[in-house]
């Protein structure tokens, strides 16, 4: 074989050797790591994790393996991004296992599909291993059911931040009051005062239940629990904080039940 057919075999044999894994983190409680995605992060040989990600499952990666923080900062997520997805592809190419791990669910509010895009563009193999996502998690550690045969019958999971008109048209938040009966909002607590006021002009009462859930499933969860009416006050007052998942419909009536015990 001439030197030049030595070359391009072993160039095939990197493109054919390294792999990503989209793996999903689960929402904290390190119990809810997929058994899947456990042993991927023991084997690797890249982990690029994001910041939400907890110290305990960070704990499960390989001990050998090159550990990668590509935590987001408000602000420069663009930069961020394709830094991110560029070190996936250079490490796949140089034959790398590696596992890029995501909070919660990889293909939920998580940039997962865009990630996936760029890296079947680049010819490099991609897998997803989906996670226990905190708009279901947070609200079940809470005792509420996103949905109960007596209060709701189907369910909205929705970005609470978007630029409007950066991607795509700005949130109908008119449609989503009356699309469904439980509405679960991630990233929503910044523009909380916003949400109450376009789902109270499109009809939902301001006696509406709501609850916002804090770092749900860790040992230092907390909630907030109130009405459409009350809530923005009482997160002005408590100081209640992101990250957290909001759950607005009947069903949040169930956290009272749940912590009666
Ligand atoms: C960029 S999104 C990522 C969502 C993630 N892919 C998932 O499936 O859970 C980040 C938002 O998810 C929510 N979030 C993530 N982990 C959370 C947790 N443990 N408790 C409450 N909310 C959480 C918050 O609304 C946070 O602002």
């Amino acid at each position: 074989m001439n030197r030049e057919g030595a070359k391009n075999t072993k160039e095939e044999e990197k493109k054919c050797l390294g792999k990503v894994y989209l793996v999903g983190a689960g929402p904290g409680d390190p119990g809810l790591m997929t058994l899947k995605g456990k042993g991927l992060l023991e084997c690797a040989d890249v982990v690029i994790y994001d910041a939400l990600i907890s110290p305990a499952i960070l704990a499960m990666i390989n001990p050998e393996a090159e550990k990668i923080d590509a935590g987001k900062r408000r602000g420069r997520h663009s930069i961020m991004q394709e830094e991110t997805t560029q070190l996936m592809i250079d490490k796949a190419q140089d034959n790398a296992i590696v596992v890029r791990l995501k909070g919660g669910d990889p293909f939920i509010f998580g940039r997962g599909g865009e990630e996936m895009e760029e890296l079947v563009k680049a010819g490099i193999p991609v897998e997803v291993v989906p996670g226990v996502t905190s708009g279901i998690a947070a609200p079940a550690y809470a005792g509420i059911p996103l949905t109960h045969r007596l209060y709701s019958s189907s369910v909205t999971f929705v970005t609470g931040h978007e630029a409007a008109g950066k991607y795509r048209p700005a949130v109908n938040w008119n449609a989503i009051a009356h699309g469904s009966e439980t509405i679960v909002i991630y990233m929503g607590i910044h523009n909380l005062p916003y949400i109450v006021e376009e789902l109270t002009a499109a009809g939902l009462s301001s006696e509406t239940p709501i609850a916002l859930v804090r770092w749900g499933t860790r040992p230092d969860q907390e909630e907030l629990i109130g009405q459409l009416g009350t809530i923005v006050d009482q997160v002005a007052s408590t100081g209640f904080e992101a990250p957290a998942i909001v759950v607005i419909g009947a069903v949040v009536k169930m956290y009272a039940t749940f912590h009666s015990l």
